[in-house]
């Protein structure tokens, strides 16, 4: 899924990151195409998947989860 529309950046790429040590979203953005710094919109997404790294892109349901991305 992608999770920083600008770039392009997905959610693997940006756990990836955080398995190899990012811990802030600047740092995302330094081994992106600038993934949270251009309109920012994914910041919060970027902040928590940061917060949360072994959180699984589904519901304990199941069901995948819907990810607002707003412009
Ligand atoms: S959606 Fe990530 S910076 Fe715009």
């Amino acid at each position: 899924m992608i999770v920083c529309l600008c770039t392009g950046t997905s959610d693997r790429t940006v756990r990836r990151l955080v398995e190899e040590g990012a811990t802030t979203v600047r740092e995302i953005g330094q081994h992106t195409d600038g993934a949270g710094s251009h309109c920012g919109s994914c910041c919060c997404d970027l902040k928590r998947m940061l917060a949360t790294p072994d959180a699984d892109s589904a519901t304990p349901g199941g069901e995948p989860k819907l990810m607002v991305l707003r412009r």
